[in-house]
């Protein structure tokens, strides 16, 4: 197993490509089952989540071939069931159980296991393929679905914490093939949903609303293939802009979508950074001294789950007081203990989080618990005296491509080891 040592106090500077967008590419790919032309997905990156659905569309009987950043997948007949050694390693395997209701009438997934960030049920997912008619029994850990026909029907997916995203794609995945009409209401808004409903609109699907909370599928008979450029990923440019913050002397993010990342970009002008913005590329530089936040996470346009672990990384060395509040995910901060163990001061209350900014905090052994908990201990130990060992890096490999590649590249002083 890989560690990352990170040898803190060196500024970064220069610039970076973002990548594609991880959560817009995971539903896209489960997306090209509903077809059985080809399908030809450009910047797609290259991560083990990515590697994980390649391997389930594999297992379900589509062609995939990938050369760098594009991936072809042809589903020319699919099987019915993921069974749990094919779906346990990701959650967002989930995901293939819109397409294969929807073009096989049935399916059988295997529930996805528990997660660190908190609990992550799929009642709402069911709730809405339920609505447009499939039988569903959760039973041995499998969701089993059945449906003669899908209705169109209208649906509410707003749950207790707000819309969800992959229930929203999955319920729409569902959908495209319907008879009839169906409403999405209490729809997930978050960009990655548009890029699906992008990705399904070129396939011949009727889907009017991506980017409201009301979603309107008109069902048509099938679906043919299509080609796709997937979205920047927005949590990858929020980590780099947070990155350039905590020690930058002017970074650059290139291929980026800057109104994808305005809650990002608002935080760190409100905490004293300066922030540029172009067409494609954000630049971030230190603006003089900076100030202590008051965050809040929220669905989409508010400020991302994503990106709250990050960002108390670089609170945790802000003079004054930050206050972080988690609403998405209120346990999601397995990371505070670990920043603490570099010397942070914090004290958490519910879902709110009290940061007291230290000086300046020293490297240590750290242990990522979560994909965007492993980003915040790497962000820590860029800024942190001394060395930041981080273990499980399998969790960044998730969901970075090549983050210290490109952290290299900026100047930071950061090594990947094999553990023993
Ligand atoms: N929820 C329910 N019932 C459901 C589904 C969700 O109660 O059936 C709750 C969740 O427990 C949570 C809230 O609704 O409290 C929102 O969860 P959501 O369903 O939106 O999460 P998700 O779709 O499973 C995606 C991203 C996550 C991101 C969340 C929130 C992907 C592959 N994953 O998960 O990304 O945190 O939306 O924005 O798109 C990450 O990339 O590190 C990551 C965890």
């Amino acid at each position: 197993m890989d560690k990352i040592l990170v040898h803190g106090g060196y500024p970064l500077s220069g610039s970076i490509k973002i990548s594609g967008s991880k959560n817009s590419a995971l539903p896209i790919l489960a997306a090209t089952l509903l077809t059985k032309d080809q399908c030809v997905l450009r910047h797609v990156p290259d991560l083990s989540d990515t590697n994980y659905m390649v391997q389930i569309l594999t297992h379900l009987g589509a062609s995939v071939e990938r050369a760098s950043g594009t991936v072809a997948v042809q589903a020319e007949k699919v099987e019915s069931t993921a069974p749990y050694d094919v779906v346990r390693r990701m959650r967002a395997s989930v995901c293939v159980l819109g397409p294969l209701l929807a073009r096989c009438r049935e399916a059988t997934v295997s529930l996805p296991g528990g997660c660190i960030i908190g609990d992550r049920p799929i009642d709402l997912h069911l709730k809405g393929f339920e609505a447009l008619g499939a039988a569903i029994r959760v039973e041995n850990g499998n969701v089993r679905m059945f449906a003669q026909k899908l209705e169109g029907a209208v649906i509410n997916l707003r749950g207790k914490f707000g819309p969800t995203v992959l229930g929203t794609d999955n319920v729409m995945m569902a959908a495209v093939l319907a008879e009839g009409t169906t409403v999405i209401e209490g729809a997930a808004a978050e960009p990655e949903v548009c890029d699906l409903a992008d990705f399904l609109n070129k396939m011949g699907a009727k889907i009017e609303g991506a980017g409201t909370r009301r979603l309107i599928i008109e069902g048509v008979k099938e679906l043919h293939g299509a080609e796709h450029d997937i979205i920047p990923d927005r949590i990858e440019a929020g980590t780099f802009l947070v990155a350039g913050a905590v020690c930058g002397k002017g970074v650059t993010l290139n291929r980026v979508e800057p109104k994808h990342v305005t809650a990002v970009t608002d935080a760190l002008t409100e905490a004293g950074f300066h922030i540029a913005t172009k067409d494609h590329s954000i630049t971030v530089s230190p603006n003089g001294s900076s100030k202590p936040l008051k965050i809040a996470t929220e669905p989409y346009p508010g400020f991302p789950t994503d990106m709250q672990a990050q960002m108390c990384a670089l609170l945790s060395t802000t003079e004054g007081i930050s206050v972080v509040t988690e609403n998405i995910f209120p346990q999601r901060y397995m990371h505070l203990a670990e920043l603490k163990r570099m010397g942070a001061q914090v004290e958490i209350e519910g879902a709110t989080a009290t940061i007291h900014g230290v000086e300046k905090l020293l490297g240590a052994p750290v242990m990522a618990s979560d994909l965007r908990a492993s980003a915040a201990l790497v962000l820590a130990g860029l800024k942190a005296e001394g060395v930041t060992e981080i273990s499980r890096v399998y969790h960044i490999d998730r969901g970075y491509e090549h983050l210290d590649e490109k952290l290299g590249a900026l100047g930071a002083h950061i090594e990947r080891v094999k553990a023993d």
